[in-house]
């Protein structure tokens, strides 16, 4: 089939590049003429494992172009995949000035029948919106559908070829059929349904990982208190297969470009309607204050954090990936700077995207993990990169002013950091003196 997607963002370029994959013909189109240069030179404006072979050998195949002239890519294809961005406003709806955008330039550029399909996460009742816009702006036939992306960054190519089901929101069994048929050689469980309820699937679905993880975020707050162990406490849980075992890891909560994002949009979608989401409210909180526990056991290692030395190991909002949107080291970062803590930082591969939204004369970043850990008073473990994991901990130990570790993540085994001398805190575990 010939698609054009619309946005080279996370989902539109790592879907465009799978769907070449799958031996489709595939124009990926974004306005940025620098993004698309970037991308034709060959390069890739994100990190996310596999995603530069992928394109290099659909490129080579003739199956994958980037243009960002969408009204040629238009009128090449047969089916229209948006994918633009959905960032949220500052009341948390999400901004859908973009959408609309691009629902006009495509319906500007049709030149025949096509299917227009959403991939963007867009509150319900969106993709009417966008048929009226559509509707507006051409004479041409076209019908709309909403086949929502549940793609991970990290293990984005992975999940997209291995999806644990596909969602097709569509009004006609025409669409359906082709839609359908582009999507066979992924063999998944298909969910047809209705628009609204393709649109729905998606937040509910983001809505309730969040509330997984302040779940267990929660119940690691009480178990510190009450002595107890939150790994333990989740494997037992997790082998309930009605709650299972995944998302559940507690931490320093959840951040990235999605999950604060689409809560946010969901409490606003509901309240749209008069209904307040009093429990998707709560997981909100709780995740805002989740981070903070970082400086409180700081505090409590160390007393005043005047002139301490602070080392930041992660500063993407999780591995593998270079995203340090809504990261959780940004504002732990900046409440360190605000207590009068210097910090040194270091991320395999997101320091420069971080600089590009923290600096100041107070962080001095590092090249590797243990120039970073050289000589401070404490080591804080934000994001699990299987580089600190993997770690000697009595070298890491050696090298400290002070041996204070406050892991965040839960990556390190108690009895090995307490061999290695260190004072350790986790979260949701009895902490070691
Ligand atoms: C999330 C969803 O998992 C995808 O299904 C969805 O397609 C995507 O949002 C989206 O809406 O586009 P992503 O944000 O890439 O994907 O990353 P996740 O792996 O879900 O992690 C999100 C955050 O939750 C990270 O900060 C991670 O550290 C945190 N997390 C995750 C925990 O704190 N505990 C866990 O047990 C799992």
């Amino acid at each position: 089939m010939k698609l054009a997607v619309i946005g080279t963002g996370y989902v539109g370029l790592v879907s465009g590049v799978c769907f070449s994959d799958l031996g489709n013909q595939v124009i990926c189109v974004d306005n940025n003429p620098l993004k698309v240069e970037i991308l034709e030179r060959g390069e890739v404006p994100i990190y996310e494992p596999g995603l530069k072979e992928l394109i290099d050998k659909n490129k080579a195949a003739g199956r994958l172009s980037f243009s960002y002239d969408t009204k040629s890519a238009v009128e090449a294809s047969d089916i229209v995949l948006l994918a633009v961005g959905t960032p949220s406003l500052p009341n948390g709806e999400a901004n859908l000035s973009y959408i609309e955008q691009a629902a006009k330039d495509v319906a500007e550029a049709l030149n025949g029948f096509k299917i227009i399909a959403t991939k963007s996460t867009v509150p319900v009742g969106t993709n009417e919106h966008i048929e009226r816009i559509v509707s507006e702006h051409t004479n041409f036939p076209f019908s709309i559908a909403s086949i929502p992306e549940f793609l991970r960054e990290g293990s984005a190519i992975q999940d997209t070829f291995n999806p644990d089901r596909i969602v097709l929101g569509c009004l006609d069994q025409e669409t359906l059929n082709t839609l359908i048929e582009l999507h066979k050689p992924l063999t998944s469980n298909i969910i047809t349904t209705d628009i609204r309820s393709a649109e729905m699937i998606k937040y509910a679905s983001n809505a309730f990982l969040a509330t997984k993880i302040s779940f267990i975020n929660e119940i690691a707050n009480i178990c510190e208190k009450v002595g107890a162990d939150v790994t333990r406490v989740a494997e037992g849980m997790g082998y309930d297969q009605r709650i299972g075992s995944s998302f559940l890891q507690a931490g320093i909560g959840y951040g990235g470009s999605c999950f604060p994002k689409d809560t946010e949009a969901l409490i606003q979608i509901a309240g749209n309607v008069d209904y307040e989401f009093k429990l998707l409210k709560s997981v909100v909180e709780v995740n805002k204050d989740q981070r903070f526990n970082i400086i409180r056991k700081l505090q409590e290692a160390l007393g005043s954090l005047q002139g301490k030395n602070i080392a930041i190991w992660g500063l993407a909002f999780k591995p593998e990936t270079d995203d340090i949107r809504d990261a959780p080291a940004i504002e732990i970062i900046e409440e360190l700077i605000k207590l009068g803590a210097n910090v040194k930082a270091y991320d395999p591969v997101a320091t420069a995207n971080f600089k590009l939204k923290v600096n100041h004369s107070s962080i001095k970043w590092c090249d590797n993990a243990l120039e970073t850990a050289s000589q401070s008073d404490a080591l804080c473990l934000l994001t699990e990169w299987s580089e600190f994991t993997r770690i000697d901990l009595v070298q890491l130990a050696s090298l400290m002013a002070r041996p204070i570790l406050i892991d965040g993540r839960n990556v390190y085994d108690p009895i090995k950091v307490k061999e290695a001398s260190f004072i350790y805190y986790s979260v949701g575990r009895p902490h070691s003196a």
